[in-house]
């Protein structure tokens, strides 16, 4: 028989009709004359409740199928099973239809002595050492359907506003955001290297006859995208060997590189704020039983808190005001406040969560923080970047107005010391038919942890890389 996904076998009101559903049992309670499986598949956070009535009963009237608890044994937590019954409306609390099953067959046994998802309520720290079993809890399926909402609501955004998803090398040989960050690919044996006169390691007979790297965005070769199709933006994984052990930092993580031609650093305001408030609201409205879930057990003010974002117009504030603001507080902070630094999550999140009690968007940073590639200001001390501060996570977003002018961008290069043979073609768009343009990173798991209302980002993606944890 056709198997019925139990999201649609829900929301059946066909009562009498015979069908199927597989899955995982997530509970089985009952008593002598009855038992109550709790079924999950995947496609819903809600269980379905399978009823099968046992052979031993002796005052139950009902006519049908009758189960040995030879029969039931092997139907324990975690086990995978197939049941087929009859749709029936249920009288249990919370639940529509319940299925009296005639036919129970197991896939797959789980030994309750070693099934590591036993009870309820396993914390999170513990989840993370099962993340090969924990998509089969109620948050992590949560979480991983979120997650894929969110993804369909990026395309769905960039796609309806007549952007072209451009796919960018995962393996390159420059690094865009100069921060020395890079995971190196070779092929060559490490074992015994070999290395020119100077002892330096000989790459010429390596796989691409140079040191080559995993990205760490595909911003460079998205504007060359954007200076060919006008509109594009990235999805792809970005990987960064920072050796932050933070709730905020992966190793390997996704990012979404919108470039577009003829934008200043406004319009690529706009766009941020419009699109991110597209995703939360996609969020809202094709989520709403797995948010709720989460509001219940982990965060009840998560649902108000994407409302409030939806709601407010982001601050736009310049750095040096911001650095003011900081100046100010009474706060003590961990990390001392003066112009020029770097902003801490601790900074970023008192702007918004205590001063505004919004999301802010900071731009015209110090040119020292920021990557080469940012339009420069006439102050010469600033850029045209900008980063979108959110509550709870912090940088969100960060992006900027690129520098299209190719005399200055490459003296940038230069007082930086960036290998022009890494270069060249990047500076060439500069030489033929340059354009002002903008475009911004958003880091997908810091779009699903602000969504889900997480608060590490080990646990918004299935199979996390972080410092020391290549597991699973
Ligand atoms: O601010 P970042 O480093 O900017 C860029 O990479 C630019 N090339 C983007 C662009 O203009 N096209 O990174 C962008 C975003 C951050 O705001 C943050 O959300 C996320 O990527 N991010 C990380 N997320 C998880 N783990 C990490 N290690 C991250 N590093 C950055
Ligand atoms: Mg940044």
């Amino acid at each position: 028989m056709k198997r019925t996904e139990i999201k649609d076998a829900l929301a059946l009101t066909t009562y009498g009709q015979r069908i199927n559903v597989r899955g995982w049992v997530r509970s089985r309670r009952g008593n002598k004359n009855v038992s109550f499986i709790a079924l999950n598949d995947g496609s819903t956070i809600k269980n379905i409740q399978i009823v099968a009535d046992l052979a031993t009963s002796d005052g139950c009237s009902s006519e049908g199928k009758r189960f040995s608890e030879e029969e039931l044994k092997l139907v324990t937590t975690g086990a995978c099973i197939s049941a087929t019954g009859s749709l029936v409306e249920s009288m249990g609390k919370g639940q529509t239809v319940e299925i009296h099953a005639d036919e129970i067959e197991v896939y797959g046994t789980a030994d309750p002595d070693t099934y590591p998802l036993q009870k309820k309520g396993h914390s999170l720290e513990y989840l993370r050492t099962v993340a090969h079993l924990r998509p089969r809890t109620n948050t992590f399926g949560a979480i991983l359907r979120i997650r894929h909402n969110m993804a369909i609501a990026i395309h769905t955004y960039f796609h309806e506003h007549g952007y072209f998803y451009f796919h960018t090398p995962l393996i390159t040989a420059s690094d865009c955001e100069g921060a020395g960050q890079m995971f190196q690919v070779t092929t060559k044996n490490l074992y015994n290297l070999k290395r020119d006169q100077q002892g330096q390691i000989d790459y010429s007979d390596d796989f691409f006859g140079k040191m080559t790297a995993l990205t760490v965005s595909g911003q460079l070769e998205g504007e060359l995208g954007a200076m060919a199709l006008g509109k594009i933006y990235t999805f792809g994984p970005t990987f960064r060997a920072e050796n932050s052990n933070t709730p905020r930092h992966l190793a390997e993580f996704w990012m979404i590189e919108p470039e577009i031609a003829f934008y200043d650093i406004n319009d690529n305001m706009d766009l941020a704020e419009d699109f991110i408030k597209f995703c939360i609201q996609w969020a809202l409205d094709h989520c709403k039983d797995d948010i709720d879930f989460l509001n219940q057990m982990y965060d009840n003010t998560l649902i108000e808190r994407l409302n409030g974002v939806l709601a407010e117009k982001f601050v736009r504030l310049d750095y040096t005001d911001g650095i003011n603001i900081l100046l100010e507080a009474k706060k003590k902070f961990e990390f001392p406040v003066k112009w020029g630094i770097d902003l801490q999550s601790e900074h970023e999140r008192y702007l918004v969560e205590e001063h505004f009690k919004r999301p802010v968007i900071l731009t015209n940073y110090p040119k020292e923080i920021k990557a080469f590639y940012m339009k420069q200001n006439d102050d010469g001390k600033t850029v045209r970047a900008m980063d979108v501060l959110f509550p709870q996570i912090g940088e969100i977003i960060g992006g900027s107005e690129r520098e299209a002018d190719y005399d200055k961008l490459l003296n940038r290069i230069n007082e930086l010391n960036i290998p022009m043979k890494d270069m060249w073609w990047y500076l060439e768009t500069r030489k033929f038919g340059t354009v002002p343009h903008s475009g911004f990173g958003l880091g997908f798991e810091r779009l699903v942890l602000f969504v889900t209302g997480m608060q590490n980002i080990r646990d918004v993606i299935a199979f996390p890389r972080t410092p020391n944890n290549a597991e699973f």
